[in-house]
């Protein structure tokens, strides 16, 4: 009896693991789509990803292939909708970091600075999935993007290529970050769609699902063993 429910449980962990649930546990790999960084989850600053230049408008950034793939297919799909879009800051090195980091420091304090800049090995943008955008013509990256026709738009349909907009308003407590409308993120498509449709930040999302996964295996192990 307590063997058959053992395999049960397994075979429940397999079939969440595989399904849909799948998208929503963070991978364990850096070259998945899922990976988690921010403030708690910092990476080496030896990481380095491979990039290649993204094609469109704007300034000449690099981003991981499948990342470069999915926005190009983003930005044509904007213009067919009459939407323009451009590049502003996509891939950068943990240097790069650091230097955009005391940049942001030196000028507006460090109080400041960590609402807006994450400190060199906790940026996004050091994994290759990370885009900054502005409407084609600016370079300009502020609140304001979100209230443009632009910044709906990706609000709206990012997540059908599976990016994310990271750092949504409201959730500053969570993320760590000020509201940033025009910093997207690459997850893949499946979990972009959850993401969007659950209209919770990252975070949250991910360990959300996993404490639900988890409680639901301590239940059943914990009423097998029970008296
Ligand atoms: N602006 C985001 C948080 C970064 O620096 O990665
Ligand atoms: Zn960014």
């Amino acid at each position: 009896m307590l063997l058959e429910k053992v395999v049960a449980i397994v075979a429940l962990s397999a079939t969440l693991m595989d399904g849909s649930m799948k998208a929503a546990l963070p991978d364990q790999n850096m070259d998945g789509t899922a990976f988690l960084v921010n403030r708690q989850h910092a990476v080496s600053k030896y990481f380095e990803p491979d990039t290649r230049k993204v094609n469109g408008p704007g300034m000449s950034q690099a981003m991981r292939p499948d990342a470069a793939q999915a926005l190009e297919e983003m930005f044509a799909a904007a213009r067919e909708d009459g939407i323009n879009l451009s590049i502003v800051s996509g891939y950068r090195s943990y240097s790069k970091q650091s230097t955009i980091y005391s940049r942001k420091k030196a000028e507006q304090g460090q109080e400041a600075a960590d609402r807006i800049s994450a400190r060199p090995g906790t940026s996004e943008h050091q994994l290759g999935l990370a885009m900054d955008l502005a409407k084609k013509g600016s370079t300009q990256l502020n609140t304001a993007f979100g209230k443009t026709d632009e910044g709906k738009w990706v609000s709206a349909h990012a997540h059908e290529y599976g990016f994310i907009v990271r750092y949504p308003e409201g959730s500053e407590d969570v993320t760590g970050y000020m509201y940033e409308p025009w910093h997207v993120r690459y997850v893949g498509k499946a979990l972009a769609k959850e993401l969007y449709e659950s209209g919770l930040p990252m975070e949250t999302f991910l360990s959300g699902y996993k404490l639900e996964v988890y409680d639901y295996l301590i239940h059943q192990a914990t009423n097998e063993v029970l008296p």
